[in-house]
């Protein structure tokens, strides 16, 4: 029997008031692979020990299969989980690890028969008589993942299981895991703050952001239709450009948004996608631009939807198959902090004063109470040039754009650019996405 698990409005405070799962509300459906993804601290490995049963939850409920569950104890939750760190018994061979929960399960029963089909499932059955300390980091996570399948659970929990291994054998337990949970057909919580493994493993993707869900949906929508700056940011590789940009009023009649030296100019009649763009005149608001919407081609090469802009080469990297070319477009970036890479010419204006902050400051941060804020740091006006030579002032390299080995880029050229308007991303202020619009909206609609 496979579970539905489901979460209403659950938070965790630890002590202190600290609330690091903030009014949580999932509904995984029977069978499901739901994957919990999000930067690390944000809350994951706490939500997954609170369906396991190992962590109190604070406030709101957990049902299984419609059932109350908040006081159920864990063995009678028949959930199975997989750690990042394997946690094997180090003085049982793999036979008696994945045998070990059978026995306590059922004492007067011979686990063999299941310890073998298990085996045979995941392709360990050479390894049964060896100890853990005679195996490799991914024949042990494979041992671990038998000893969580032997027991049929109801569902599987599993926190970070491959993050402990290197890439190649990450992709191909990666898949194993897939074809696994599949032919099992057990609800799967999988947690992870690797954006590529959420998008290959999971029916559905659940981003947290400090304790708080910001999206709930499948790979493609998450990707394509990002609700907010966070989660577009946090979503893809490379990652989505996201440009400063002010909302102008028509000019000759078409809607532009400025992006410092340049704009895009909306071809008219406006979609409907950009229609919401018009409440937004003089505001400032935030580009978002994946590195497949740009392409380096003439303005005369325009196809019916691209807008031609122009970049200055700053840097080109060579990735075999394809190569990315950061240009400066005369934009600036808006800044996530949470996904920012410390580098310190990057470092947002809000983050310098947070870390002179005082004690108070530093509690709140902690608390929650900034994480829980806007997502971009926006502190100065987008057209406002920036004293010359401010390190502050503009990124290098401000748009990524992803291009085949064969076009020959230098450092200091300057290149057209076509911008696909159909993958025009725009946000406003607080980082939510104006376009495409978030939802039909009908009295527009003619
Ligand atoms: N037992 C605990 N006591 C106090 N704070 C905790 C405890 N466990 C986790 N936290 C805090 O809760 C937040 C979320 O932690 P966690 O769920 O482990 O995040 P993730 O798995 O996403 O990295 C972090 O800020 C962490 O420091
Ligand atoms: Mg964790």
């Amino acid at each position: 029997m496979t579970r539905a698990i489901s979460l209403h409005d659950v938070s965790k405070t630890y002590q202190r008031g600290v609330r690091v799962v903030d009014r949580l509300s999932l509904d995984i459906e029977p069978g499901e692979f739901l994957v919990l993804l999000g930067p690390s601290g944000c809350g994951k490995s706490t939500v997954l020990r609170m369906i396991a049963g190992l962590e109190e939850i604070t406030e709101g409920q957990l049902l299984l299969d419609g059932e109350y569950a908040n006081d159920l104890l864990p063995a009678a939750r028949d959930m199975a989980m997989v750690f990042q760190n394997f946690a094997l018994y180090p003085n049982m061979t793999s036979r008696a690890n994945i045998g070990f929960p059978l026995r306590i399960e059922a004492p007067g029963e011979d686990p063999s028969p299941r310890v073998d089909a298990t085996a045979r499932m995941l392709g360990i059955e050479d390894l049964l008589d060896r100890l853990p300390a005679q195996l490799s980091g991914g024949e042990r996570q494979r041992v671990a993942m038998g000893r969580a399948i032997a027991r049929h659970p109801s569902a599987f929990l599993m926190d970070e299981p491959l993050s402990n291994l290197d890439a190649k054998l990450r992709n191909h337990l990666r898949a194993e895991i897939t074809a696994l949970t599949r032919q099992l057909g057990v609800t799967t919580v999988y947690v992870t703050h690797d954006q590529s493994e959420a998008m290959s493993l999971g029916d559905r993707v659940a981003v947290l952001r400090g304790g708080v869900l910001q999206q709930l949906d499948a790979p493609r929508s998450v990707y394509a239709l990002p609700r907010n700056v966070f989660v577009a940011a946090f979503i893809g590789t490379p990652r989505i450009n996201l440009l400063r940009g002010l909302v102008r009023a028509p000019l000759d009649g078409a809607m532009t948004i400025s992006l410092g030296k340049q704009y895009l100019r909306l071809p008219e009649p406006l979609c409907l996608d950009h229609q919401l763009l018009r409440v937004q005149q003089g505001r400032e608001v935030i580009v978002g631009l994946r590195s497949e919407a740009v392409r380096i081609a003439q303005p005369a090469a325009a196809r019916p939807g691209e807008v031609a802009i122009s970049g200055l080469v700053e840097h080109v990297e060579f990735q075999g198959h394809e190569v990315l070319v950061h240009f400066d477009t005369g934009s600036r970036p808006a800044v996530v902090p949470e996904l920012e890479a410390p580098r310190p010419a990057a470092r947002p204006a809000g983050r310098r004063r947070r870390e002179g902050g005082t004690v108070l400051d530093r509690f709140r941060e902690r608390a929650g109470a900034l994480r829980a804020g806007p997502v971009v740091v926006l502190d100065d006006p987008p057209d406002g040039d920036p004293a010359p030579g401010s390190p502050e002032g503009r990124l290098p390299g401000d748009l990524v754009v992803r291009t085949t080995p064969d076009i020959d880029l230098r450092r200091g050229m300057h290149v057209p650019l076509l911008v696909d308007i159909a993958h025009l991303f725009v946000f406003d202020q607080h980082g939510e996405r104006i376009c495409p619009a978030p939802a039909r909206l009908p009295d527009l609609e003619e």
